[in-house]
């Protein structure tokens, strides 16, 4: 069905978040009908541009982002794009002035409105201030206000509380729309879908039948164009509480009463809030150095443009957590970050615990295949199931089987950017993928205790880029007498 008819005001439309993602998946919304015919969208930015500079330069970026994406070619629809940008206003104005807002409450009117902070996180606050003086954050009658603000939120628990504390001056909990963007993307959907869909995952889901649960978001990349950002972010902040911690609540959490937004975080949260306060000893801190990708040498993060060339900022970090609840007591659920490792692969695989003993007299139980589920997040999509099978022959020996069900191979589901179903689900007003404010802050309290021994400079260990990660981490499960799965084939 179609989104409501209404207003996509984008701040900070003249950057790469708006260029790369929110047009090409407004695009996409608009060629899957999914957008109302009285549909505009109004960009406020400071630079001296007209609305026609900035339509040339969206179609730009959505030629290079329609034809680079998917594995089938995907031709730009003119006639979808002409429809689109002849609805594309522009205000030019500082974030700061009341003049901005005014201008742009002339044009929104009485309508429907949707708010996008596509701007760096410290104007957030003023934003949402402005959007309050002004009159536009306030829902009149039939038509609703709405704000949507991407991370970070805060970088801590008191700087997240204090900004959850400052938006909720203006806006009532239920108008503002928190992206992660993991919780765009179709498996991290499907991790609840097939957890509570199916009869036979969740009655083995619990501390009787898993052993433990590794979480990895690997990426390739290094620190690329924004050592700014990231010198004073590193890996725990950038992707722990809010990406990482995502995946382990849609892993761990109850089943929820409802498929309600409310229900489902307020499961969200208790999970969260269950997580054992972090051991010191339970986290490894890395920086890659020199290295290569893919047979090319790349720099190490000291060397890289921007960066001090004695930098302690982390770019890898594995921790051990423990969740305090009847489920999980006593499963570990560990969890690694980092760029420039061997392969770009996020994924979870849940270590099921082997057979009671070995029936196979040539295959003692330690030599039995693991058997793991692995949720294949990127850059595949997709289930596989690892078990022991009979190797076909006269006498019984048993091998590593693999069972795999591959997203795109089964539903030929066309590129996305993930923003689709965020943008989407906030014009139709199901906040269900959003993140509530107590989510937020329960993922930064897991990680507090981590950014508190962080002013040390102790405790970083490098690891070659490309590389598995630092020989810490492998450790911190060997101590265990567990080991991780491979990142790179
Ligand atoms: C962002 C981080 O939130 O997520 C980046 O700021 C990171 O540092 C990115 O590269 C990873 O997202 P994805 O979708 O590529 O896994």
């Amino acid at each position: 069905r179609r989104g409501p008819p209404g207003v996509f005001v984008i701040f900070g439309g003249g950057g790469d978040l708006t260029h790369r993602l929110l047009v090409p998946a407004l695009y996409n919304l608009a060629s899957a009908g999914l957008l109302d015919s009285h549909f505009s969208i109004i960009v406020v930015d400071r630079a001296d541009v007209s609305a026609a500079d900035l339509r040339q330069s969206f179609h730009e970026s959505l030629e290079n982002f329609v034809t680079s994406r998917g594995t089938e070619a995907v031709r730009l629809h003119d006639d979808v794009w002409k429809r689109l940008s002849s609805n594309i206003d522009y205000v030019r104005g500082s974030f700061e002035d009341s003049a901005t807002y005014d201008a742009l409450a002339r044009k929104t009117g009485n309508q429907n409105c949707i708010f996008y902070l596509a701007v760096a996180a410290r104007f957030f606050g003023t934003i949402v201030d402005q959007l309050g003086i002004s009159g536009l954050a306030k829902e009149s009658g039939q038509a609703f206000r709405r704000v949507i603000i991407e991370k970070p939120f805060g970088s801590d628990l008191q700087s997240a509380i204090a900004l959850n504390e400052r938006l909720l001056r203006t806006l009532d909990e239920s108008q503002i729309y928190r992206i992660d963007h993991y919780l765009g993307k179709e498996t991290v959907q499907n991790i609840l879908a097939l957890r509570f869909s199916n009869g036979f995952f969740e009655p083995l889901w619990n501390r009787d039948n898993i052993d433990h649960v590794q979480i990895t978001a690997a990426e390739t990349v290094g620190v690329e164009q924004r050592a700014r950002f990231y010198e004073s972010t590193g890996a725990v902040r950038d992707m722990v509480p809010n990406h990482v911690m995502q995946l382990l609540a849609m892993t761990a959490m109850e089943a929820p009463i409802s498929f309600d937004a409310d229900a489902v975080r307020d499961e969200k949260t208790k999970v969260l809030k269950a997580i054992h306060t972090v051991q010191h000893h339970d986290v490894v801190r890395g920086q890659y150095a020199a290295g290569s990708i893919r047979g090319e040498p790349v720099a190490g993060y000291r060397d890289e443009p921007g960066v001090d060339p004695h930098s302690h900022t982390e770019t890898y970090v594995a921790m051990k957590l423990m969740i305090d609840n009847w489920r999980w007591a006593g499963v570990p659920f560990y969890v690694r970050t980092g760029k420039r490792l061997a392969a770009r692969k996020t994924e979870i695989a849940v270590h099921f615990k082997s057979a009671p003993y070995a029936l196979f007299r040539d295959t003692p139980v330690d030599k039995l295949t693991p058997n793991i589920m692995l949720l294949h997040i990127q850059p595949t999509e997709g289930v596989t199931l690892q078990f022991s099978a009979k190797i076909p022959g006269p006498t019984v020996h048993l091998g590593g089987v693999r069972m795999k069900f591959d997203y795109s191979e089964w539903f030929h589901e066309g590129p996305s950017t993930g923003y689709e179903t965020l943008l989407y689900d906030c014009m139709i007003g199901d906040a269900t993928l959003f993140q509530r404010a107590d989510n937020i802050e329960a993922g930064w309290r897991v990680v507090q205790p981590v950014l508190d021994w962080m002013h040390a400079p102790a405790g970083l260990d490098f690891y070659a880029a490309g590389s598995e990660g630092p020989k810490a981490a492998d450790d911190l499960l060997a101590r265990d007498h567990r080991h991780w799965l491979k990142i790179g084939s």
